[in-house]
C-alpha cells in the first residue's frame, strides 16, 4: 500500500490525517492518549477497525504515563483512560472491542511489573493492527469469489485501507477482485455529509489504479435501474446478532434500492464488528454529529443560517436486505442469527 493509516513509531502513534485528504497527505504524531481520543472524535482517523486500532494504541500511550505503586491503582487509571476513549464515537463496536481486549490483557498480566505491563499493552496494540491487516486480506479473498468478471461494483463511504489497518473490508473485496484480474470497476458514492466516498475512497482507489467513477449519493438508484451496477459491497460499524447492520448513513437506501433492482447487496466486516449482545439493529446506538457538517461544505454555507438540521452519521440496514456478510472466516448468507453465532464462537 502506498500509504499507512496508522502506526506505532518510536514512542508515538502516527496517523495519516484523513480530514486533509485528498488535498494534502499529512502524517500527525501523537504522544498522549487525550490527543489520540481527540483525533478519533475529530475524524483524523475513522472507519470501525481503524478506530479500534487507534483506541488500542492510545490506551498503550496512556499506560506508559501512569504513575502507580500497585496494580490496583495502575488498573484504575487505565480504566479512566479507557473511559475517555469510549466516549469518542458511539456506533463502531470495534472501539469497545479493542478497549475490552486491552483491559483483559492488563488483567491477565497483573502479576508482572507495571512497566512490563505497559510494554505488553504496546505490543498488544501493535498486534491488533497487524491482525487487522491479515483479517482484511482474508475478507478480500472470501469476498472476491462473489464478484463476477467485469463486474461493476457500488460502494458507499470508505471501507478501505484508510478505515482499517490497511487493505480494507469492502475495498478489500474490491482490491482482491482487481488483483485476481477480474477487470472490475467501481462506482463510489460521494457519501454526504462528510464525503468519505469523494475524498477518501476515490483517492484510495485512484492511487491503486483501480478504475473508479464518483457519483453523488442520489444517483445510485438510477444507475441500478439502468443496469449499470452488478453488485453492492459496503462495510459495517456494528452488526447485531440477527444480522441487522449499522453502517454509514445512506447504506439503508442503497440496500433497499438494490433489492428493488435485484442486485446483490453484501456487507464486508471482521468478526470484531459483530455485537452479539445486541439482538437487533434497534439496540445499536447511532451517533448524531454536528449540524455544521450538513450546513457547510469546506467551510462555506450551503444552507440558510439558523436552519434546523438532523445529522445521524449511521443507519441500520435490516438483515432481510443483506444477501451475505463477508467475514475473515467465510461468508454468511441467510439465517444470520444461527450462522453468525456459530462463526463468532468458532
Ligand atoms: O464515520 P466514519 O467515516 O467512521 O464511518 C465509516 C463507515 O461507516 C465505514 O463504512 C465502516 O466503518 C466500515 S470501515 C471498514
Amino acid at each position: 500500500m502506498s500509504f499507512r493509516t496508522i502506526e506505532w513509531r518510536d514512542n508515538s502513534v502516527v496517523m495519516l490525517d484523513q480530514t486533509r485528504l485528498p488535498a494534502e497527505e499529512v502524517y500527525n504524531g501523537y504522544t498522549d492518549f487525550k490527543s489520540v481520543a481527540e483525533a478519533i472524535r475529530g475524524m483524523v482517523i475513522r472507519g470501525a477497525p481503524a478506530i479500534g486500532v487507534a483506541a488500542a494504541m492510545g490506551i498503550a500511550l496512556g499506560a506508559r504515563d501512569i504513575i502507580a505503586d500497585t496494580f490496583e491503582s495502575y488498573f484504575r487509571q487505565l480504566e479512566n483512560i479507557c473511559e475517555v476513549m469510549a466516549k469518542t464515537r458511539p456506533t463502531a463496536v470495534n472501539l469497545f472491542w479493542a478497549i475490552e481486549r486491552m483491559k483483559r490483557v492488563a488483567l491477565m498480566n497483573r502479576e508482572k511489573e507495571l512497566s512490563q505491563i505497559s510494554e505488553i499493552l504496546k505490543e498488544e496494540a501493535i498486534c491488533i493492527e497487524t491482525e487487522d491487516l491479515a483479517i482484511c486480506k482474508a475478507i478480500g479473498r472470501n469476498g472476491a469469489r462473489l464478484v463476477g468478471m467485469g463486474a461493476s461494483i457500488l460502494t458507499h463511504c470508505n471501507a478501505g485501507g484508510l478505515a482499517t489497518a490497511g487493505y480494507g473490508t469492502a475495498l478489500g473485496v474490491i482490491r482482491a477482485a482487481h488483483e485476481e484480474g477480474k477487470n472490475i470497476r467501481v462506482f463510489a458514492d460521494e457519501t454526504r455529509p462528510w464525503l468519505q466516498g469523494a475524498r477518501l475512497t476515490a483517492w484510495e482507489l485512484m492511487k491503486e489504479g483501480i478504475p473508479v467513477t464518483l457519483i453523488a449519493d442520489n444517483m445510485a438508484g438510477w444507475l441500478m435501474n439502468r443496469g449499470e451496477i452488478d453488485v453492492c459491497v459496503v462495510g459495517a460499524d456494528r452488526i447485531a446478532a440477527n444480522g441487522d447492520t449499522a453502517n454509514k448513513i445512506g447504506t439503508y437506501s442503497i440496500a433497499v434500492l438494490a433489492k428493488e433492482n435485484n442486485i446483490p447487496f453484501y456487507i464486508a466486516a471482521p468478526i470484531s464488528t459483530m455485537d452479539m449482545s445486541m439482538n437487533s439493529g434497534d439496540d445499536i446506538p447511532i451517533e448524531e454529529r454536528h449540524s455544521v457538517e450538513v450546513t457547510h461544505l469546506q467551510g462555506l454555507p450551503v444552507a440558510p443560517e439558523g436552519i434546523s438540521v438532523r445529522n445521524p452519521a449511521f443507519d441500520v440496514t435490516p438483515s432481510r436486505y443483506i444477501d451475505g456478510i463477508i467475514t475473515e472466516k467465510g461468508v454468511v448468507t441467510g439465517d444470520y442469527l444461527r450462522q453468525l453465532k456459530r462463526l463468532v464462537d468458532r
